[in-house]
């Protein structure tokens, strides 16, 4: 069902691959509500042609962008101007590369020219993609940024590896530099932290379905999807969320604050 929350909006959507992203879901969802959208990924995923099918689907551009290249963002937020006429409402950063991880290499072992690289694309493109929009005034007065986050951040999942590290400054970012953003011009800056979801990124963690099935245990709802994600982003993108800022969200089905489980405790007692 449709309530037109984000009718009159514009915004970016980055990390659209397939139709199991979750910024797949989120770009139906925002087309659904009204808004206009711009869809971003980099060069190499465009090269794979699924995106043109959302693009077709949401009547809107696709602008690449390698996260990690200034003059690309910068592009990417001019174009979109262009594209608009004027400033966006909302962007979407859903992005997540590990280098240590696609090669299986253990955290103790950690090569810090894929750590760097994977930082690069997880975290600080984060801050690149604000500092941007920042520069070139492309967020309008009470705009909505949001990046999607996982609770490795605050606690231990020994195979998410340097995604957990990456993860962390993600969330750090999203209080730093969203205090600066709120300060300057209203806009509001949060993350949302996801329940494990079955898409590429996801698939890529060792053990991943032991993973989602512990996490579907010990959350009193059970996992929350990547289109159950979607309807919680297109909240946070209305204006009916105004006075949340520099939060990291937790949408994952009670997960987060849950100790134990009678499901978990069954488990452990065959
Ligand atoms: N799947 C999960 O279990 C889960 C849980 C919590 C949070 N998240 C987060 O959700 C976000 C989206 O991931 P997803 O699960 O939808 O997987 P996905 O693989 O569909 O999306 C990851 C995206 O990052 C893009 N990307 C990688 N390098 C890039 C670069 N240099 N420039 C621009 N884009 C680049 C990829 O092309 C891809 O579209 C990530 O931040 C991920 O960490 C995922």
């Amino acid at each position: 069902m449709a309530y037109n929350l984000l009718k009159g909006k514009k915004g970016i959507i980055f990390g659209a691959l397939n139709e199991q992203s979750i910024a797949w879901k989120v770009a139906q969802r925002c087309h659904a509500e009204g808004a206009e959208i711009v869809l971003t990924n980099s060069p190499l995923a465009l090269r794979m042609g699924e995106l043109n099918k959302l693009a077709e689907e949401c009547n809107a551009p696709v602008i690449p962008a390698d996260v990690t290249s200034n003059e690309d963002v910068t592009n990417l937020f001019t174009k979109s101007m262009e594209h608009f006429g004027g400033g966006v409402d909302f962007v979407l950063h859903s992005i997540g590369m590990s280098v240590n991880v696609r090669k299986n290499i253990h955290y103790t072992e950690n090569n810090y020219d894929f750590t760097h690289k994977g930082f690069d694309i997880s975290a600080l493109s984060f801050h690149r993609v604000l500092q941007t929009a920042m520069k070139l005034d492309a967020i309008n007065e009470w705009g909505s940024v949001l990046a999607l986050t996982y609770i490795a951040a605050q606690r231990v999942f020994p195979d998410y590896n340097d995604m957990a590290d990456n993860k962390a400054y993600l969330e750090s970012i999203a209080r730093n530099f969203g205090y600066q953003y709120g300060v300057k011009k209203h806009v509001r800056v949060n993350t949302i932290s996801q329940s494990p979801t079955r898409t590429t990124a996801g698939n890529g963690v060792k053990g991943f379905d032991g993973f989602v099935n512990y996490a579907e245990k010990m959350s009193p709802l059970g996992n929350a999807d990547a289109d159950q994600c979607a309807d919680y982003v297109v909240t946070l993108f209305s204006d009916l969320t105004r006075m949340v800022t520099m939060q990291n969200l937790f949408h994952d089905g009670g997960f987060s604050f849950t100790g134990v489980t009678q499901a978990v405790i069954e488990q452990m007692e065959k």
